[in-house]
């Protein structure tokens, strides 16, 4: 398994050259004000319903999301390179709630497994393989993690 734990901390590094957040919306909950609670995140972080489509978009965008680089779905199988380091997402919603969802998206360290390759998105705890110009900021902002969340929610089987 090692190789696939370097592969993927690799791809997190070139994925996420291109993008990153400012943390500045004060009607935001803020990185650091996150509640994580036994049953995941139960509280929007933008105080409002994500959009499924914009949350599709950060999903396969490498810029963004880039969940694509290492998770597969059947709704996205015309889209190129399609990594394997993660689970197929096909039915997450059957597995997780909506809070638990969003939880693993935005610290799947803390929402998932401490262990985890995947990144917080919207952390400030990125981890140490994290250039210079995401320290102190986020990958996603507050709303692209609630548009993802909006969108994993549709992946029902
Ligand atoms: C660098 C690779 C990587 C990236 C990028 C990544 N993930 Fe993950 N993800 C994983 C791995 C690996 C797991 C399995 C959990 C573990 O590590 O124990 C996982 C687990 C998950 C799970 C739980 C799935 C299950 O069936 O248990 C969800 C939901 C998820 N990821 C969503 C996302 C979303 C949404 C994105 C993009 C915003 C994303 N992931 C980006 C690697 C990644």
């Amino acid at each position: 398994m090692k190789w696939a734990r370097l592969f993927a901390t690799m791809v997190a590094a070139a994925a996420f050259a291109g993008a990153a957040q400012d943390v500045s919306n004060a009607a935001e909950v803020a990185p650091v004000d996150v509640q994580f609670t036994d049953d995941g995140v139960t509280v929007s972080l933008t105080g409002m319903a994500g959009n499924p489509e914009e949350g599709a978009n950060v999903f396969k965008n490498r810029k963004l999301g880039n969940c694509l680089a290492c998770h597969a779905n059947k709704a996205m199988s015309k889209e190129l390179f399609h990594g394997n380091v993660g689970p197929e997402l096909d039915g997450v919603a059957d597995r997780y709630s909506v809070p638990e969802l969003r939880a693993i998206v935005t610290d799947s360290k803390k929402g998932l497994n401490p262990d985890t390759v995947m990144p917080g998105f919207y952390s400030l705890n990125v981890g140490v393989h994290v250039a210079e110009q995401f320290q102190g900021k986020t990958i996603l902002s507050a709303q692209q993690v609630e548009d993802v969340v909006a969108y994993l929610a549709t992946l029902k089987e």
